[in-house]
């Protein structure tokens, strides 16, 4: 089978994850994108592009519940896992309640969660979408607030944020793709049942 599975902070969990559910994964070099066993293949990819290669190309992968809800992938999410637990929050260097930011500019790399959310609301904002480091938009201006990660909520400390509201939380999942779901039924309903015994010890 062909994982695909994030680099960056939700990395060495999954990792940590695939290898006790059965599916071995020896890679001692962070840059490698790709790892070949007898048996499997796994790759690396950003972690907003796991739900794309899970569509069209890997038969399963982890990503953060936010990307794939942000990226809208035809895939099948069958489990939610227990790590990478953070929340996705409206931040900024002032105070302002959410009403204020009608007309304001909101930074982030989630649109598609961040006009739904305003939408829902009424309020119309200007979304402007970066790739990282969100937090030096409304210290350098650019933006007037921020829809970002929060895991700890150093970062914010670091930088002297607010959050202002959390939007949802975020937890890792598991997808599918959803041809593999049918023509691999008996192997991934392996996998995901070694995933289950991991993860509630059954
Ligand atoms: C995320 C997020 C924050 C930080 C929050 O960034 O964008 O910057 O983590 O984590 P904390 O609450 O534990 O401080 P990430 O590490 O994914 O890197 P990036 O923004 O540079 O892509």
């Amino acid at each position: 089978m062909k994982f695909a599975v994030p680099r960056g902070r939700l990395m060495k969990d999954s990792i940590s994850l695939l290898n006790k559910s059965g599916i071995r994964i020896d890679i001692k070099d962070d840059r490698k994108l790709f790892f070949y066993s007898s048996e499997n293949e796994i790759i690396f990819p950003k972690p907003m592009d796991i739900p794309t290669y899970v569509e069209y190309n890997a038969d399963i992968g982890i990503c953060g519940s936010d990307v794939l809800i942000e990226n809208k992938n035809y895939v099948f999410s069958p489990l939610e896992l227990d790590f990478g637990k953070c929340r996705l929050s409206l931040i900024s260097d002032k105070k302002y309640k959410i009403r204020d930011l009608y007309d304001l500019k909101i930074a982030t790399r989630h649109p598609e969660i961040t006009y739904n959310y305003f939408k829902n609301l009424g309020i119309n904002v200007n979304i402007i979408k970066l790739n990282g480091s969100l937090e030096i938009a409304p210290l350098t201006g650019i933006a007037d607030a921020i829809v970002d990660v929060v895991e700890t909520g150093e970062t914010l400390r670091k930088n002297n944020l607010v959050e202002i509201k959390k939007i949802m939380d975020i937890s890792a999942v598991l997808i599918v793709n959803r041809v593999s779901m049918k023509t691999k039924y008996d192997e991934i309903n392996n996998f995901i049942d070694s995933v289950k015994g991991v993860l509630y010890e059954y």
